[in-house]
């Protein structure tokens, strides 16, 4: 019908958000906004992954230098400029940057498999595409605290608890389920359904803009640090980090 369906196809590496599939993702939904015979979208992954967080191989080698010339975190802010509305459907591990990812759709159907975390302390550095800025807006301060200083992950029943998503079915039914809502409301009036998003969106980002160019400096700085390089490393490696505080 009316809805554009997108899935994120990596499953080798759990659906992590390397380059290449971002820049996907962000044509096909700019080309769905675009599309008049589309109202609404849907972003899914797989039963295991929606996607468990941007591509750790990818950055281990990068310096902040190079993650800001080439603004690695930048592709991820496009997901905001779409106009139509966005639906998740996450089930299995939405971790990092695919957490990051279904912070800025508009609404999230779970599978009740589904896992919400930011682990980017583990690696020696801080959620760099909203997370900071957005899971606080979700949950509230005290939960996004222990989530990104102490890597709490969410079952689907606490993000339902703690209003992070909208509804948790079982597996076999969330993408059905993301695909239905996505076309009753792709079928309500087109101009109304864009201007309401954009005012609920509106009403939580006034002050956004600038804890998001925030948030991307600390990032791209902790590039710098001896621990972001071992904790990337020691992913890669599949051993456990040695910090240093340096
Ligand atoms: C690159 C990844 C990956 C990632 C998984 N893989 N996550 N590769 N980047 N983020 C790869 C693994 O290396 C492995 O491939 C394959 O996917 C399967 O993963 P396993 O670890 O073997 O699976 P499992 O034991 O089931 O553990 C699942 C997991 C774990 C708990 C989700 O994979 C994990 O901790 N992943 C990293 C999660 C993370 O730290 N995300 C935040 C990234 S930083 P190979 O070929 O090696 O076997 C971030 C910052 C965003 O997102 C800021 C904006 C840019």
């Amino acid at each position: 019908g009316r809805v554009g369906l997108i899935t994120l196809n990596r499953p080798q590496a759990l659906n992590a958000l390397n380059n290449q599939l971002m820049r996907e993702l962000m044509d096909a939904l700019e080309a769905f906004d675009k599309d008049d015979d589309i109202g609404a979208m849907v972003i899914t992954g797989n039963e295991k992954a929606f996607a468990a967080g941007a591509d750790v191989k990818e950055m281990a080698v990068k310096t902040t230098l190079q993650m800001m010339d080439t603004d690695h975190v930048a592709v991820f802010g496009r997901i905001r400029t779409i106009q139509k509305p966005v639906i998740a459907a996450v089930s299995g591990w939405a971790l990092g940057g695919g957490c990051e990812v279904v912070l800025s759709c508009d609404m999230i159907i779970a599978s009740d498999s589904a896992k919400f975390g930011q682990p980017e302390i583990n690696l020696g550095v801080i959620p760099g595409a909203g997370g900071t800025q957005r899971l606080v807006r979700a949950v509230g301060k005290a939960l996004a605290m222990e989530m990104i200083l102490n890597n709490r992950a969410l079952t689907a029943q606490e993000a339902l608890h703690y209003g992070l998503v909208n509804r948790v079915v079982p597996v076999g039914d969330y993408l059905n389920v993301a695909i239905l809502l996505a076309d009753e409301i792709a079928v309500r009036a087109p101009l109304a359904v864009r201007a309401a998003k954009r005012m609920i969106n509106h009403s939580s980002e006034s002050f956004l803009a600038d804890g998001l160019a925030e948030e991307k400096q600390v990032f791209y700085n902790l590039f710098a640090s001896e621990d972001r390089k071992e904790g990337m490393q020691a992913f890669v490696e599949k051993r456990k980090p040695e910090w240093t505080g340096k």
